[in-house]
């Protein structure tokens, strides 16, 4: 089942990709989401979309994972950075290394945008993603995360 990472490109997504990320995402989160996804789509992909990005990783015309991010300029006072807020690899084909080549892809369009800081977040409980962050050299960023309920 497991394939060398040479045999996985890493292309933008295409809309007849959506089936198969919708059901990568649902087999990690257990929600389909569907809108979600036509939704991300929209704002992630195509011509124009200028510092958006939502690439898959493909074999022999098979989507195995995917990254979405984007550059986002002087968010809380931070310079122009990007950002990777969903990575997914399908549960047979991970530890392949194709997670490591969906992050150095969408990294290199960080660079070609001219942005030179990738940043994420992530659950404290989430320890396989901060494993893989971590091997990827991520580390922990000066900011910290707060959040508050909105009374009804
Ligand atoms: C995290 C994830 C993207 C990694 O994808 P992957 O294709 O398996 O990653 P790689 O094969 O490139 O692994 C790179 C490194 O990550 C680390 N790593 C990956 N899986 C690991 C695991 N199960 N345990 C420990 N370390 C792991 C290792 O250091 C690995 O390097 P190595 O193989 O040389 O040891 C994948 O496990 C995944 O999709 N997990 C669910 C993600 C998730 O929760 N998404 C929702 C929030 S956005």
């Amino acid at each position: 089942m497991r394939q060398p990472p040479e045999a996985v490109a890493v292309r933008p997504a295409r809309r007849g990709d959506l089936d198969r990320v919708i059901a990568i995402d649902a087999a990690v989160t257990g929600l389909p989401k569907r809108s979600y996804w036509l939704s991300v789509y929209r704002r992630y992909s195509g011509a124009g979309r200028v510092g958006r990005y939502f690439l898959v990783a493909d074999s022999v015309g098979e989507v195995r994972g995917f990254i979405i991010g984007d550059v986002r300029d002087w968010e809380f006072g931070s310079p122009p950075c990007g950002w990777v807020f969903a990575i997914d690899v399908e549960p047979r084909f991970r530890v392949a290394g194709i997670g490591t080549r969906l992050l150095a892809a969408i990294c290199a369009n960080f660079r070609r945008a001219g942005v030179f800081k990738v940043r994420t977040i992530l659950a404290h409980d989430n320890t396989l993603i901060l494993s893989f962050f971590r091997s990827q050299g991520m580390m922990a960023a000066p900011f910290i995360p707060l959040e508050m309920d909105i009374e009804v």
